[in-house]
């Protein structure tokens, strides 16, 4: 009866997990679809708690040691997910991604070790045991790994790094691994089985390392997704291990969802998951654009006020100095100000403006802007030369020329809202320090373009006074 119902407990959450997915499609239904994954999970924690049985037929009966740990997670989750900054979301998603990768490789060393006391008896370290054993080894040390660069590389304290070559190395150690888990299996009874699994634990968690240390500039949007997906390969393999059909939906869900993103990624920055897959693009490359010391000229707010007043479309673009500043409510202001006046106002929104995939469709959906007022990429680009005014907010990488003129600039390729077909161009933004490729951008020099210098908010609630008082 208790398995009957730890089943069906199981398929509930396995919908309850697509229907998550499918709702987190939409702004509009993501908070609700967050919840409803949320309580599928929360029942297969508990349903597994409670009615799972182990293949003797016994309960578990190690449940203070469970809500030990359960309660430790939950208090530190729930207190850094209320401390986190929005700015910051994505360095807690790189920690999640790694620990999810470390629970992985922590279970396949559990198993391991098991199996290893027993002897590698037959069939239980079958070939497809210890193949799902080395799987989660490599593709969790590598998530965990990877993930905490790829966390230190977001908030700054991690540089980027790159020899010449690189890429050759990732590759033998890429090789070396999958060689060493066939050799390692191949031959379990040999004596120094256990320390070639340890080598093989120590190579994976090197490449992870050496896989997201060069990827510098723009390019850490495809990291993150891959190691999301990696994060949730690597999960499927404790479900296959375990037998445990929820683990093994949860993990494959996010695997795939992880690699659709990647691929979104992939396209949005216009590079090959090849490329991502050896880490060889972005940081060394040099852009000429980094010397551009040319003359830019300055916009006072009423000059602004007055031809964003008189346009009669203006295009608003986004990026991660608005989230920042948290200005997203200042900035609905001022649309709603010139829609007053008769201006069309609608936004031109990058898929990897900001910190994170959706960023600013977050951040605008929290200031109530409606949906049909963002453009992506494609839709914005059509509009651009019929727009009088583009009001550029905290964004820079996303508007920078270079990526389509300078084959040596870091961001070459990635294509980028076309601003520039606009009759007037105004630029919001503190200093004309560069953004996160650490590039400078020629946008800022050329003729149609003005600086708007200061902090986004403030800035947004000074040139809504200026528009009210004209
Ligand atoms: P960035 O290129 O990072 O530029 C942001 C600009 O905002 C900076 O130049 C900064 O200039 C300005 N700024 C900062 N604080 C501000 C404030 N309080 N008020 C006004 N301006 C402020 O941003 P972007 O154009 O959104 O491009 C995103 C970049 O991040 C891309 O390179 C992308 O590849 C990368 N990235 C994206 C993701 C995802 S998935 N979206 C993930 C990781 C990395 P000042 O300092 O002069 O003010």
């Amino acid at each position: 009866m208790g398995l009957s119902i730890l089943t069906l407990i199981y398929i509930i959450a396995a919908v309850t997990f697509i229907m998550g997915l499918k709702m987190m499609s939409n702004p509009a239904s993501a908070r609700n679809g967050n919840i409803v994954a949320g309580c599928g999970m929360v029942a297969a924690i508990f349903g597994t708690i409670f009615l799972y049985r182990n293949p003797d037929g016994n309960l578990l009966n190690n449940h203070l040691w469970i809500f030990i740990g359960l309660a430790v997670g939950a208090v530190i989750g729930i207190m850094a997910a209320k401390k986190i900054k929005m700015t910051a979301m994505p360095e807690m998603v790189s920690l999640f991604n790694g620990l999810g990768g470390a629970s992985a490789t922590l279970i396949s060393v559990i198993e391991f070790n098991h199996l290893a006391d027993q002897g590698f008896p037959d069939p239980l370290s079958s070939g497809s045991t210890m193949a799902i054993i080395f799987a989660g080894i490599i593709l969790g040390n590598i998530t965990f790994s990877g993930s905490v660069v790829a966390w230190g590389k977001l908030s700054g304290k991690v540089k980027d790094f790159a020899f010449k070559g690189q890429h050759i190395i990732n590759l033998i150690l890429l090789a070396a691994c999958l060689g060493l888990a066939i050799f390692i299996g191949s031959d379990l009874h040999s004596s120094s089985t256990t320390i070639l699994f340890y080598t093989l634990f120590a190579l994976s968690l090197l490449y992870g390392i050496f896989f997201v240390l060069p990827i510098g500039g723009a390019d850490m949007p495809v990291v993150i997704s891959l190691l999301n997906s990696l994060s949730g390969l690597s999960a499927a393999c404790g479900g296959f291990l375990y037998n445990n059909k929820v683990v093994f939906t949860g993990g494959i869900l996010v695997g795939a969802a992880g690699t659709i993103l990647t691929v979104l990624m992939c396209k949005a920055m216009n590079r090959s998951l090849l490329n991502v897959l050896i880490g060889s693009f972005g940081g060394g490359a040099s852009s000429s654009a980094d010397s551009e010391d040319g003359q830019y000229k300055e916009i006072s707010l009423n000059d602004a006020a007055v031809i964003m007043s008189y346009a009669n479309k203006v295009l608003i673009v986004p990026g991660y100095g608005l989230a920042v500043a948290q200005a997203q409510h200042a900035c609905h202001e001022l649309e709603k100000l010139l829609e007053a006046k008769g201006v069309q106002v609608k936004y031109a929104i990058h898929p990897v403006a900001g910190r994170m995939p959706g960023h600013m469709n977050v951040l605008l959906a929290e200031a109530d802007v409606g949906y049909e007022k963002l453009l992506e990429m494609e839709q914005a680009n059509d509009e651009f030369s019929t727009t009088d005014v583009v009001l550029i907010l905290g964004a820079n990488d996303v508007v920078n020329p270079a990526a389509k003129l300078d084959a040596g600039s870091p961001i070459y390729g990635m294509p980028i809202l076309d601003v520039e077909l606009a009759k007037n161009v105004i630029v919001n933004k503190r200093t004309m320090k560069p953004g996160y490729a650490g590039i400078q951008n020629s946008l800022f020099f050329r003729p149609k373009t003005s600086m708007l210098f200061g902090d986004a908010k403030k800035t947004l609630q000074s040139l809504a006074e200026e528009i009210k008082a004209l």
